[in-house]
């Protein structure tokens, strides 16, 4: 692209809302006149990136990151000034001088997207005018398809010929090296020459969520060609596992609802669309991937998987859950009534059943898993029932928030009718063996971004790892209440273990030989097999030897110092195990509360200095007090 004015710059400025472009990869909060949300630069668990729509621009108090919206897309998208600002013109329906034809020297992938364009164009053009169209727009009418709603997916038809496109792209210069480049058309066997890919298709543009014509997906209009949907191939700008069929479409809606609707066809979109039913998406004919999730994740909270009832419908479900968990989402599965799929459902009971269909029918994805067991006869044998409790756990495993997964914990063991105490123990033994060693994990701890996150998996990076749940400080010495912890575990056993694993997470305990202790622990729990001399011997290694070789040999109630003055009980061996070992859980949970409390109080220091907006600090400091109170009321201890 050419030198581009001023004038322009400033005109798709006064166009174009930063809050609106920035939602487009961040979840934002309104706080007073600021937006709020997590940096999409780097990695952090409270939110510190501001947008501020009166000034244009933004600022993370976190990583220093900050600009205008164009500063922003070129970081985000990773693109040039220039394709930047033509991104952007054209979200702002600007029309830049040199959009009138591809540049000599344009990028392959400009004079592409320019292809792309105009082909949809042509198609869409050729469905709604002119006779070749008729049969298209006779189908169309027939399924009840509006022209509103054809307009507004840009629906096409592609003739039936071998080359008019070929041919109509001709007339705009448009070559067939760059139509290839766009997987329009397609090289002949003989190796001389081109033809159309789509021959007598109803044509579905795929949009990327900002509006950029990607691909196509053409369908049959004679019922006895095949296949039944070709899809544009895999390209330099379109892959698929990257993109979802109705975001540009529906993320408005999703945003609002907070919530996004998975189902798996194009005329799925279009028919609930056009019902009103707009947070909704599908994966082009592929299974749902973890970059359409981290997509799925700058819009919602809550994703609704729609799924067959057939086997294979089921795993595909299983798997998506799983995918969603990862990412820090709440995952629900409707199934429909038998023989319905959304576009019949929509067609025959409209939008608002369908609403109110998904309301009463979504299940939990523990609810899921069990009514599927129950379904497959997998609950009827011993074993089986294991096994599906096992894959419960592996699920809530891949939730990295520990409050959410907790508060599963807890759901899915009421629903499985067995104790949580004895479900958690379990859970950290498989979390243990899933996740990277803690030296990788320290190292994101402090906020530096993960390698090679690209920027469409950013907003998921904060969630995908361990590390985030990692609530003590790094490399520090085990404090008092831990050793103590420590030594009624290792004095008592395994029913020691599973009382005291069963209200902790590993990750409670200080890094280093304490949390190795801790998961040694866990996993001889794990094993059924309790082993103090493989311990005390240096089988689990030798920082862990010592420290517990240390707290066997050198107890001490270590009352003195802990916390007097909230009136907290002080642990003590003579109240038996169970007890002390509950004033002790009770102590290392207010340490690592006031901890959080006192950073907080420092940011809210800063944020006063740098006059940002203190309402989600001061959220998160009314909420940790909330939590303070209820440990020290032990709720924690008596739910089981
Ligand atoms: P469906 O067969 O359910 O089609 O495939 P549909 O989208 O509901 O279309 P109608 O309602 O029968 O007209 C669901 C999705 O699977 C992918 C497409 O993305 C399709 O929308 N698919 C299906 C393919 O990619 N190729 C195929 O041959 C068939
Ligand atoms: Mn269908």
């Amino acid at each position: 692209m050419n030198r581009i004015s001023d004038t322009h710059i400033e005109e798709i400025r006064s166009l174009t809302d930063i809050v609106d472009v920035v939602s487009d990869y961040v979840r934002l909060k309104k706080r007073g006149t600021n937006f709020i949300g997590l940096c999409p630069f780097h990695t952090e668990k409270t939110p510190s990136f501001n947008v501020n729509p009166g000034m244009g621009i933004f600022k993370c108090f976190g990583c220093g990151e900050g600009g205008d919206v164009f500063h922003f897309m070129e970081r985000v998208e990773g693109l040039s000034f220039p394709e930047t600002v033509r991104l952007l013109a054209e979200r702002a329906g600007v029309q830049l001088p040199e959009e009138e034809g591809p540049d000599e020297d344009a990028s392959e992938k400009e004079a592409a997207y320019h292809a792309l364009r105009f082909a949809a164009r042509f198609f869409h053009d050729n469905l709604t005018r002119g006779e070749a169209g008729g049969v298209a727009r006779a189908y169309l009418k027939q399924r009840g398809y509006d022209a509103a709603s054809i307009r507004k997916f840009g629906v096409g038809y592609a003739p039936d010929s071998w080359d008019a496109l070929l041919l109509a792209a001709e007339k705009q210069k448009i070559g067939p090296d760059v139509l290839a480049y766009a997987g329009l058309v397609v090289p002949r066997r003989e190796g001389n020459g081109w033809y159309d890919r789509y021959r007598h298709r109803l044509m579905f543009p795929i949009f990327s969520h900002v509006g950029k014509v990607l691909g196509f997906g053409g369908r049959i209009l004679r019922e006895d060609d095949t296949p039944k949907y070709i899809n544009s191939p895999e390209t330099k700008i379109y892959s698929k596992s990257r993109v979802l069929y109705g975001l540009y479409h529906g993320k408005n809606a999703m945003r609002h609802r907070e919530e996004a609707v998975l189902v798996e066809g194009y005329t799925d979109v279009m028919s609930l669309y056009q019902a009103g039913v707009q947070h909704v998406v599908a994966s082009s004919g592929t299974a749902l991937t973890v970059d359409q999730v981290a997509l799925l994740g700058r819009y919602v909270k809550t994703i609704v998987l729609l799924y067959d009832a057939d086997a294979a419908g089921q795993r595909a479900g299983l798997r998506a859950i799983d995918l969603i968990l990862a990412a820090g989402l709440i995952p629900y599965a409707v199934q429909l009534p038998d023989g319905e799929d959304p576009d019949s459902f929509v067609r025959t009971k409209g939008g608002p059943a369908f609403d109110a269909y998904l309301r009463e029918h979504r299940q939990d994805f523990v609810d899921f898993m069990l009514a599927q067991a129950h379904k497959s006869g997998e609950m009827d044998a011993p074993e089986g029932q294991a096994a599906v409790q096992r894959a419960i756990l592996e699920s809530l495993s891949q939730i990295d928030d520990p409050l959410v997964r907790e508060s599963y914990l807890r759901v899915a063991a009421g629903k499985m009718g067995l104790p949580d105490v004895q479900l958690r123990p379990l859970l950290t033994g498989m979390m243990r063996r899933r996740k990277p060693t803690s030296s990788a994990s320290a190292d994101r701890q402090h906020g530096a971004p993960a390698p090679e996150a690209s920027p469409l998996s950013a907003p998921a990076a904060e969630s995908a790892p361990v590390d985030n749940q990692d609530i003590s400080e790094p490399h520090a010495e085990p404090m008092p209440p831990e050793k103590f912890l420590h030594y009624l575990m290792l004095d008592g056993g395994l029913p020691i273990v599973e009382y005291v694993m069963g209200h902790m997470a590993v990750e409670e305990f200080t890094e280093g030989p304490s949390r190795e202790l801790a998961t040694e622990l866990v996993r001889q729990y794990a094993a059924d097999a309790f082993d103090r001399k493989r311990i005390l011997g240096g089988g689990a290694g030798e920082g862990v030897q010592r420290l517990a070789a240390e707290v066997l040999t050198q107890l001490s109630e270590p009352s003195m110092n802990w916390e007097r003055r909230r009136n907290i009980s002080v642990p003590k061996l003579s109240d038996g195990p169970r007890e002390a070992a509950g004033s002790a859980m009770v102590l290392l949970r207010l340490r690592h509360i006031h901890r959080k409390l006192d950073r907080l109080k420092k940011d809210l220091y800063r944020a006063q200095q740098t006059g940002t907006d203190m309402h989600g600090l001061l959220q998160e400091q009314a909420e940790l007090l909330a939590y303070r109170r209820a440990v020290e009321n032990r709720e924690f201890l008596s739910t089981t």
